[in-house]
């Protein structure tokens, strides 16, 4: 594939859960209590999370992410019948503490010093966001932080892509938003944004509109994409 180079871009902005943190290293911590199971329950959480989030949407019943994270693991371990004392506190726990990707920090390292404005957009709320930034070391790296709860509700809504834009000062075309989240990275394009689909699990394209300008197999990809074309 040809590298497809961007010009006129000012900033950044990322998705936070599958793109920046590995959402998977939470049930992944505790195997040892999880087992096999990891997988399974992992996958279960992060399926009903976002369903929940979308539920919640066209119902008309936001809540915030926290809640909808806990309730999406309550579901997913009455599924699959996990019943293990403090468990639940333990992997809520780790939602706090999950780990980045391996390119991520060289990526936003080599994407700051470039003067690139770099900044979260997620459904995540500003204490689960603050905490995951900390603990993975990435205080100071990033000009913004911003949560649906700005907004009140999540992602696909179009006010949720318009904060990024408000908050940033910066146009939606000079915006190259990145998620490994299909229906994320399409709604963002749908919106306005230029958008580059970080597509970490090879997943087949969205039959939803818009087609991302771009597709990179993870977020390394970037710079050279950018940089170059400043
Ligand atoms: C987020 C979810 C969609 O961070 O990954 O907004």
């Amino acid at each position: 594939m040809a590298t497809l180079q961007m010009s006129g871009i000012e900033a950044c902005v990322f998705d936070a859960y599958g793109t920046l943190f590995d959402f998977n290293s939470a049930a992944l911590a505790a195997r040892d209590e999880l087992g096999d199971d990891w997988q399974r329950l992992s996958e279960l959480w992060r399926q009903k999370q976002l369903q929940y989030t979308w539920l919640r949407g066209l119902a008309g019943r936001h809540a915030d992410f926290w809640q909808v994270t806990g309730d999406a693991l309550d579901f997913s371990l009455a599924t699959l019948k996990i019943d293990s004392p403090g468990l639940r506190a333990r992997l809520m726990d780790l939602y706090l503490h999950l780990g980045t990707y391996p390119e991520v920090a060289e990526t936003l390292r080599q994407l700051k010093a470039a003067g690139m404005k770099l900044a979260i957009l997620s459904n995540g709320t500003p204490t689960m966001l603050a905490a995951v930034v900390t603990n993975s070391g990435l205080d100071g790296v990033f000009d913004a932080v911003l949560s649906v709860e700005a907004v009140g509700v999540f992602k696909p809504h179009p006010s949720v892509y318009a904060l990024a834009s408000d908050r940033l000062q910066v146009a939606p075309a000079a915006i190259c938003f990145l998620s490994s989240n299909a229906w994320d990275a399409y709604s963002a394009k749908a919106f306005g944004f230029r958008v580059l689909w970080c597509n970490r699990f090879a997943q087949a394209a969205e039959r939803i509109p818009a087609t991302p300008d771009g597709e990179i197999g993870d977020l390394s990809a970037l710079p050279p994409m950018l940089v170059s074309a400043a």
